[in-house]
Order: C-alpha cells, then structure tokens, then sequence
C-alpha cells in the first residue's frame, strides 16, 4: 500500500482508535469493559505510552500500541516496552500493513534507544519477519477452587486494588522480588483481561503485610497475576482463594517462589506459555537469554 502514512496518534484521534479496538479485542469476543478503562497507562492521555498509526486515504489502516517500562534485575535496569493492540481494519488485511508499522515501531525503539521490546502472540509469524524471537518459559495453572460460605476464619482480607495504597504494596513486592517491572500508580489501575475487575488478598499480621496475592475477577473465577512475600504465609492466602473461587487459573513463572509452593502443595496443573517474543535493540540485549525473563501478566496490555 503506497499511500500509507505512519505516526503517532494524535489527541482527536484517540477516541475513534479505541472504537476500533474495543470492536476487535472486546465487544466481537464477548468481553466487556473498553481497552480504554482498562490499561490507562496506554490509551489515556498522560499515560505514558505511544499509540502508532496507519493511516491511508485520511481513515485509520492500523494501530500498535507501545508502552515504555523499565525492568529492574539484580545487576542493572533495563529500557523496555511492551508492543500491544497489534490491529489491521478487517478490509485492509493481508496488504502488509501491520508489518509496515512494525517497521516503523522498530525504528522509533532503536532511535529511543530502548534496550528491548516484548510482546505476546498467538501468531508468532507476524512478527518473526521483523527480527523478533520467541522465548517464554513462563506457565500457566488450572486448579479447582471449593466455594464455602463459612468464613475460613482467616486472616486474609480480600480487597479491591483501587481501595488499597499501591504506594505500601508496591514497596513491599520491590522488597520481595529479585526482579520485576517498576510500575506507577496508574500502572496499577490496569484490568487485564479478561477480568471484570482486580482484588488483592491481603496476608497482615500485627499491622505488618506478610504476603499478598493480586487476582483478577470475572464473576467467580479467579486469574491469580502473582503471589508475594513470605512463602509461610501462601497456605493461607491459597486457601482463601480456593474458598472464594470455583476456578483458579494462575499467570507464573518457574522461576518464583509461589510456582515452587504451588507445585509442591496445591493441587494445580500446569502447561507452558509460548507467548512471549523479544526483539533485542541495544548490543547488550542481544546477549540477554530471554527465557530467563518473565513480565508478569499484571504488567502486560
Ligand atoms: C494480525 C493482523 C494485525 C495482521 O495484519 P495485516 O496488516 O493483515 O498483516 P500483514 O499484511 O502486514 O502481514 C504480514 C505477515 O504476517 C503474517 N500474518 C499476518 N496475519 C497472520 C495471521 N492471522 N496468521 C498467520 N500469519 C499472519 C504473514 O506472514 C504476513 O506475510 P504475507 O502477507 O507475506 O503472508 C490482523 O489480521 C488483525 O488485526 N487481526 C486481529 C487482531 C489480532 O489478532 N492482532 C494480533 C494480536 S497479537
């Protein structure tokens, strides 16, 4: 397609951007909730994150989303950004657009000297002709929950994300991980899908967090993003999850504390990933063995 022109959304664009995307990636799979209420961090003004898009004959072609992030390892911070929100309008598929503006999405990583971009696929051929490589190690856990109306008497207390200071719990996981995606408060106003909504169990003893579990809600499943702190506690924070939920799945990776318990003491089943594709930008990522990195679901969009 000769006539295409590749750049980021403005202001007055946004709104029919998310119209199209909501068409695509919720209301034609039966989802709910716009993208835009969804991940703030992406498609609100002052978000953070730059939506590139095609445009031909003065109508929207095409859209990808980035969001920059920095991931923090034991020896050095990294510059990331995620690649999301991948879409060709369904008339216009099949001509290289997509690929255009992933071309273009490559250039603006190399000239921002971000160090690496990540994204997660199904279809992994889309994106391989562009230089990204398939790496993921990370599992995914079905487990069967047993609903009970008797209080568990626990001391878990399960809570909305947007009632809690995700400044103290934010704290708490830096302190509890080795590494992880730094994320700011908007960050946490993220509803991954195909949530309704997302809660945090919150494991407290004597005014102090010992752990925390961050769930997604859609009626009465629950989508576990991740499982922090002291591995002594994750019995009762398990417990109060299998108590308030039919079904279970979990977002993990082998390399945490929690996928070690869980496999150990819970009656869960695991299958691997393959989702994840990393594109190495800097000369110091190319020599990242990206099957050791994992972003949590939670971060993802
Ligand atoms: C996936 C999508 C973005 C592709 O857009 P497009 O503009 O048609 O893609 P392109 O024409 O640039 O395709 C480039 C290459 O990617 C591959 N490709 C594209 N769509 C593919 C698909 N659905 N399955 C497998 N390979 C695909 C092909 O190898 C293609 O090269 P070819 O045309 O020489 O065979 C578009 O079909 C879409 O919007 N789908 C719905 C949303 C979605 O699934 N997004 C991806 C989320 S990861």
């Amino acid at each position: 397609m000769t006539d295409l022109i590749v750049s980021p959304c403005n202001a007055n664009e946004m709104e029919e951007v998310v119209r199209l995307l909501d068409q695509e990636f919720i209301y034609s799979r039966s989802r709910d909730i716009s993208l835009a209420r969804r991940f703030p961090n992406v498609f609100e003004h002052g978000g953070g994150s730059i939506v590139f898009v095609a445009r031909s004959a003065g109508t929207i072609a095409g859209t990808i989303a980035v969001r920059r992030f920095t991931w923090h390892c034991q020896d050095r911070e990294w510059q990331g950004a995620m690649i999301g929100s991948v879409f060709t309008k369904p008339q216009m598929r099949h001509q290289g657009i997509a690929a255009r503006i992933m071309g273009e999405v490559k250039s603006y990583l190399s000239a921002e000297r971000v160090d690496f971009g990540v994204l997660w696929t199904t279809i992994p051929e889309l994106y391989a002709k562009s230089g990204w490589i398939p790496a993921d190690t990370a599992v995914f856990g079905t487990a069967q929950g047993r609903p009970s109306h008797k209080s568990a008497g626990s001391i878990v207390n399960r809570r909305p994300l947007a009632d809690v200071d995700t400044d103290a719990l934010d704290r708490f996981r830096r302190q509890s991980c080795l590494d992880y995606v730094m994320r700011r408060k908007v960050d946490y106003q993220a509803i991954p899908l195909p949530a309704s909504r997302v809660d945090v169990l919150l494991l407290e003893h004597d005014g102090g967090l010992q752990g925390y579990c961050l769930t997604g809600v859609a009626g009465s499943t629950a989508y576990v993003y991740e499982i922090v702190g002291d591995q002594q506690g994750f019995h009762l924070l398990w417990k109060s999850l299998v108590n308030d939920f039919d079904a279970i799945y979990i977002n993990a990776h082998p390399s945490t504390q929690a996928h070690g318990w869980l496999s150990a003491a819970a009656a869960v089943s695991w299958c691997a990933q393959k989702l994840a594709m990393w594109l190495p930008v800097s000369k110091e990522a190319a020599e990242v063995d990206f099957n050791r990195w994992y972003v949590p679901y939670f971060d993802r969009m």
